[in-house]
């Protein structure tokens, strides 16, 4: 946790709203889940979901500490390469992708997860991989809101169960003979026994799937999804016993279906940096009219969730601790009325200038941020064990601009 003091030092040097990570944090998570799982299934791999935070200074550290990377375009393979995650590390796992997403995904990843059947032919049109793996829609899935559910019958994702095997004898018709299989079924989800559960539906469409085709999986993934909590009243995951939970039912139906000790892949990414990042901002008005609202730096723009989902953070103003507690609206400047990220939440009476803190913003936070009205993405800045790291300046609106007509030139 970095101390209140540091923040308030940052937010005096450098300019708001801006996302700050810990390092040692998103470190501690890495460890934390690649422990649980290896220990009760050494052959694990863990991919870090670049989706979920694509700071470069954090994709370093998470690549030091060992892990793979999941990939979900183009820019995302050219980031997890130039931040030094190896081609043998980076998998890729699209949706409706096209042959240009296609040819970059064979270009830098080792993997790619095929989201449809019709992928396949996509691919196979400039080159026949070695591996081949569907991202497979067990018919189930779950998240912390509907917006993040990306399994069951009303999931854009995946091959429907009773395609799977007509896409792995597409393949295996071309002269593939290795295979994975993958699947990711919804996000943020806290409930240890889920895990288990969907572990065991996609275990049985391999056994179904590859025991008819003859052959073995070298993988089997069974995607992201360890949520976090974002309010007082959740707990943490269970994290261990997610582990011995989905390992358990993972060697039982290697058992089952002959299958020769597969790697288990899994897909972290709200669980690696959610809890290691806050979004720091500051007042910018009051309003009182029907009713009263506070306005923010940050808005919308600098992060979507609460308007995209209605997702909750913890808000706080630690650095105005004597002040009585009131009422208000708080929102953004964005010329939208879903820009509100929370309405009458209790807080100490806020003037211009004050700084409002966002708890859990390392996933998804700055990564789903936009130029929405023409406002600067936020700065990123990432705390060390005490040092402090500017990764990414707020742009300037001249800055803005002038990217603006060097994008039209090229
Ligand atoms: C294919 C895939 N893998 C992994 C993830 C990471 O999910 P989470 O952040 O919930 O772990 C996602 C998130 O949407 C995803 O689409």
């Amino acid at each position: 946790m970095i101390p209140l003091n540091l923040l308030q030092e940052i937010s005096e040097k450098y300019s708001t709203p801006g996302y700050i990570y810990d390092a040692e944090k998103i470190r501690e998570n890495c460890t934390k889940i690649t422990r649980a799982f290896t220990r009760h299934y050494p052959s694990t791999v863990v991919h870090f979901a670049v989706k979920a935070n694509s700071c470069p200074a954090v994709l370093k550290i998470i690549a030091e500490t060992g892990l793979s990377a999941d990939c979900s375009s183009p820019f995302e393979l050219l980031l997890a390469n130039k931040c030094g995650f190896e081609k043998s590390k980076i998998m890729y796992t699209g949706n409706y992708e096209s042959p240009q997403d296609l040819a970059f995904a064979t270009e830098y990843a080792s993997i790619i997860n095929l989201d449809d059947i019709t992928s396949l032919k996509r691919l196979t049109s400039f080159k026949v991989p070695e591996v081949v793996s569907f991202r497979i829609n067990p018919g189930i899935g779950r998240g912390g809101f509907e917006g993040v559910v990306t399994g069951g019958v009303d999931a854009k994702f995946g091959v429907p169960y009773e395609q799977a095997f007509k896409a792995y004898q597409d393949a295996y018709d071309l002269g593939v003979r290795r295979f994975g299989i993958h699947m990711m079924t919804g996000s943020n989800n806290l409930e240890p026994l889920f895990f288990a559960e969907i572990t065991e539906k996609l275990m049985h469409v391999a056994g179904d799937v590859f025991s008819r085709l003859g052959v073995a999986p070298e993988y089997i993934d069974i995607g992201g999804g360890f949520g976090i909590p974002y309010s007082n009243a959740e707990s943490e995951i269970d994290i261990e016993k997610v582990a011995e939970l989905v390992s358990s039912r993972f060697i039982e139906n290697c058992k089952k279906y002959h299958f020769q000790t597969p790697i288990l892949r899994i897909e972290p990414g709200r669980y690696i940096t959610g809890n290691a990042g806050i979004l720091l901002s500051r007042v910018t008005g009051k309003k009182t009219g029907y009713r009263n609202y506070t306005g923010l730096d940050a808005g919308m723009n600098s992060l979507l969730r609460p308007a995209l989902y209605g997702a909750f953070h913890r808000i706080e103003a630690p650095f105005k601790k004597e002040t009585p507690l009131v009422k208000t609206n708080l929102c953004g400047r964005i010329c939208e009325n879903s820009d509100i990220f929370a309405r009458d939440i209790l807080l100490p009476d806020l003037e211009e200038g004050d700084l409002v803190l966002f708890r859990d913003c390392g996933a998804y936070g700055f990564t789903m941020s936009s130029n929405y009205n023409g406002r600067p993405l936020p700065s990123e800045i990432v705390v060390d064990r005490g040092k402090v790291t500017y990764v990414r300046k707020k742009e300037t609106p001249q800055e803005m601009l002038k990217k603006h007509f060097k994008e039209q030139e090229s």
